[in-house]
């Protein structure tokens, strides 16, 4: 396994290229199974679980083909033969989950393993069947597979989710394109990547109005075509590198950034005495005033602060004057980050969902151990602040949702390096 091997103190110049969003790329994959013809992504990002999700769609008989370097995917489902999502690949992701609602809706059934939780909470699937079960599919859980079957084809129907489900509001958006009749999806996620799918999917030739808000409307449709689409910009790593040049001090101009994805994000930055400036190309964000000020932060579904950038925010609220209490509303256990944080001196004291951090001076680097994808960044970017060589272990983690991670950060003046493990 892979380390990471920081060594703090550097104040960080130059321009980051912020990738295409992981979690965009993740439900347009899938999305080749609604059509027999060719889905193209542009601006895909080169991570492992892009990976795992071709392999996935590979192991349905889908064509995947990575292009120009992997900054674009073609897909087909002209050749499917099956409609089994196995465990040995699903309990890797759990968004292989997203490959239920189109088997469901082109070919009327689907066996795909449950997850399964990770280190962030149970994760259950409880919202996914009720989705397709509103939709007329019959769900039957046996032997650790969702066995899914809609012998009479999908039918639309309202689909009221009590608590907001980014992937849930995926898999219903989705399956609702193929389905006979006019589905109507209340309380759905307002994320960017949903945006971005069903304008992948508009493309495809679906009908759909109301993404973005918290009402989406599908017409059904016989049979959608193929499209060439570019995948939205990343938002969470354009968050999470906007927090280099503010921990370390600096100036950094993340390429292809847009405040609209982050406009929570960025009111909290500007709180804590941070500039943020729109450019012609991206974003900047410079900073040279020492200690940010210490800010509070809630996780909420979007518009709301993002729970994948609450690791991030605790590293520089770790740094900063004052005391700052993050509460984590969409996780149960989502602040293991914080051990490790504690072993470089952070002051934290975190009781259920809520951890209230007293920023130090300095930090000082340690050994530390990356648990989770967004856990092992924070802990980076805590390594470029801090006194003398972190080490952070394990960061295959990283490399889930991080693109070439030390590379983009060397090259705006960090000591970082990565050491091959066994
Ligand atoms: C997506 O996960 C993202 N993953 C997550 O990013 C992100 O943290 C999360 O949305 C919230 O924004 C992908 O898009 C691949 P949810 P998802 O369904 O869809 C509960 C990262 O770091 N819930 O919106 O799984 C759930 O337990 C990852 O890139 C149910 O109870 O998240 C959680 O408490 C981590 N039943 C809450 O809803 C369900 O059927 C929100 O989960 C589904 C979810």
């Amino acid at each position: 396994m892979d380390s990471i091997r920081v060594t703090g103190g550097t104040p960080l110049h130059g321009e980051i290229p912020i990738a295409g969003a992981k979690n965009a790329c993740l439900t347009l994959m899938p999305a080749t199974l609604l059509t027999d013809s060719p889905l193209t992504l542009t601006n895909t990002p080169r991570l492992s679980d892009i990976r795992t999700m071709s392999v996935l769609l590979q192991s349905l008989g889908a064509e995947v083909t990575g292009l120009q370097d992997g900054r674009v995917l073609a897909l087909s489902s002209h050749a499917i033969t099956s409609q089994r999502a196995d465990y040995d690949i699903v309990r890797k992701m759990r968004a292989s989950i997203l490959v239920l609602g189109p088997l469901l809706a082109r070919w009327g059934r689907a066996e795909v393993s449950l997850p399964g939780g990770c280190a962030i909470g149970a994760r259950p699937v409880d919202l996914h069947q009720m989705a397709m079960e509103r939709l007329g599919a019959e769900l039957e859980l046996r032997e650790g597979y969702l066995h899914a079957s809609a012998p009479a084809g999908l039918r639309g129907a309202v689909i009221d989710f009590p608590i907001v489900s980014v992937g849930a509001t995926e898999n219903a958006l989705m399956a609702a394109t193929l389905a006979r009749g006019t589905t109507e999806i209340r309380n759905a996620a307002r994320e960017p990547e949903i945006v971005d799918l069903a304008r992948c999917l508009r493309a495809m030739g679906a009908r759909i109005g109301g993404e973005g808000t918290s009402t989406i409307t599908v017409e059904g449709v016989d049979q959608l075509h193929g499209a060439t689409h570019p995948v939205v910009t990343d938002r969470i790593e354009l968050g999470t590198y906007m927090l280099a040049p503010v921990i370390t001090g600096g100036e950094v101009e993340c390429i292809g950034g847009r405040l609209d994805l982050i406009a929570a994000f960025a009111e909290k930055l500007d709180a804590a005495g941070v500039t943020v400036t729109e450019t012609p190309t991206g974003l900047k964000v410079s900073h040279h005033s020492g200690r940010v000020r210490a800010v509070d932060v809630v996780t909420e579904p979007f518009p709301g602060f993002p729970t994948d950038l609450q690791a991030q925010m605790m590293a520089l609220m770790c740094t900063a004057e004052g005391e700052s209490v993050l509460e984590e509303r969409i996780f149960e256990n989502r602040f293991m980050h914080a051990p490790e944080l504690m072993r470089m001196g952070a002051r934290i004291d975190v009781h259920g969902g809520t951890a209230r951090v007293t920023g130090v001076e300095r930090l000082r680097g340690a050994p530390v151990m990356a648990t989770d994808l967004r856990a092992s960044v924070s802990l980076i970017l805590a390594g470029l602040a801090a006194e003398g060589e972190t080490l952070v272990s394990r960061v295959y983690h990283l490399d889930r949702g991080y693109e070439r991670v030390e590379e983009k950060l060397r090259a705006c003046g960090a000591q970082i390096e990565r050491i091959s493990g066994t």
